[in-house]
């Protein structure tokens, strides 16, 4: 009988190599797929894994463009913020992932995909979300769900009984997912909430302690919410990201520390480093206080909370996110223009900010000469907001 296709996602970590091998045991033939949003890669190691593992062929492709411009920028855009400390880095990947082994399994005429995720966690609702709205006949297998495998102790046991290639140099004390967006770090002795997080649990950023001793500037330049400068240099939206994240880790900047509600309705804690993101974030909400009114500004919060919420949840390819797609694109039309920052020991001060759509007047400002604000307004302005209170 011939065998069936199956597209995994795969990383080569300890999980996804036993998935592969289980999965190859209950007869599939795997096709995996990883993809390269900004973790540490190396696809010549990756193909070697694979094949070792017995994957009948390995797609290994770079989507840092992609992620970058479709699926951070319009999060940027939107000023998507989960419970005040998360800026997605995670959740925006997996709906590009999904993408992709939509389109492999369609083309390598697959039936089934598979994953890596937990029970317990979000990247499964969002990457099977994301399946469904994409192609909702493929079949999707979720081997962590449903393996006779129940720590991490009986994975290592069951790699080393059928001879996968895993690294077991590298005591892994943390969960780690990492991309250009950010770092996101769980598990280990971050579930006892009396523990500090230890210093070497952190990739991109130097503590507070260890941060440069002088300030340093940057000047970030935006057009139609895009950032397409820094420091007066045009470069690619992702080198934009890479860029600061270099100059936003040595200033101790993105850090957080989230005890967040899950999707699954657990609380979890997870430590999030996210330099570029916050810099990002912080300079494009400066130019939208200068550019929109009140009422924009207003109605931007309550886009924004939605975004990040469905981003979060997992719901990238739904008709709602899309409607918000639709006001933030056309809202951003006028959010062009420069911000510069001041970076010092995990903070972000702005220092200017500019735009030719800045609603700011400095002669209606003014408490100096020059002053275009009629005094005479006011008095008449005042009694008709008054009229209700004096009646009371
Ligand atoms: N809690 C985050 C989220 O749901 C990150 C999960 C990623 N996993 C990890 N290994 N740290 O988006």
């Amino acid at each position: 009988m011939k065998k069936q296709k199956l597209i995994l996602a795969y990383s080569g970590g300890l999980d996804t190599s036993c998935c592969l091998n289980w999965l190859k045991d209950k007869g599939f033939e795997i096709i995996c797929f990883s993809a390269n949003l900004g973790s540490e890669f190396s696809p010549k190691e990756l193909r070697a894994k694979a094949k070792k593992s017995g994957a009948f062929k390995i797609y290994v492709k770079d989507l840092r463009k992609e992620f970058s411009q479709n699926y951070i920028l319009p999060s940027l855009k939107a000023g998507a913020l989960y419970q005040n400390k998360y800026l997605l880095s995670t959740a925006l990947g997996r709906p590009l992932i999904a993408k992709y082994l939509v389109d492999i399994a369609k083309s390598e005429n697959a039936g089934y995909v598979a994953h890596g995720c937990s029970a317990k966690g979000n990247d499964q609702i969002r990457l099977e979300l994301a399946i469904k709205s994409l192609a909702p006949d493929l079949k999707i297998i979720a081997p962590l769900r449903n393996w006779e495998l129940s720590s991490r102790e009986e994975e290592i046991d069951y790699a080393k009984k059928n001879n996968l290639p895993i690294d077991s140099t590298k005591n892994k004390i943390f969960s780690i997912d990492k991309n250009i967006w950010g770092v996101s770090i769980e598990a280990g002795l971050l579930e006892d909430l009396n523990n500090r997080v230890p210093e070497e649990a952190y990739i991109l950023t130097k503590s507070v302690h260890a941060a440069l001793k002088k300030p340093e500037r940057v000047e970030i330049e935006f057009q139609k919410g895009k950032p397409v400068k820094i420091n007066k240099t045009t470069l690619t939206l992702t080198n934009i990201i890479e860029k600061l994240n270099k100059i936003g880790g040595r200033h101790s900047i993105g850090r957080t520390d989230l005890i967040e509600d899950r999707v699954v309705g657990i609380k979890s804690r997870e430590i999030y480093e996210a330099p570029a993101a916050w810099i990002l974030y912080k300079a494009l909400r400066e130019i939208e206080e200068l550019v929109f009114g009140k009422e924009m500004l207003e109605f931007k919060k309550i886009v924004s909370s939605y975004y990040a919420d469905l981003a979060y949840r997992g719901l990238w390819f739904y008709e709602l996110k899309n409607s918000l797609d639709a006001f933030i694109n056309k809202s951003s039309n006028k959010l062009s223009g420069k911000v510069e920052l001041e970076l010092y020991k995990g903070n972000i001060v702005t220092l200017k900010r500019s735009s030719r759509y800045s609603l700011y007047e400095k002669r209606l400002a003014t408490y100096g000469k020059k002053d275009l604000f009629c005094r005479d307004w006011a008095e008449g302005f005042i009694n008709i907001l008054g009229i209700p209170l004096k009646k009371r």
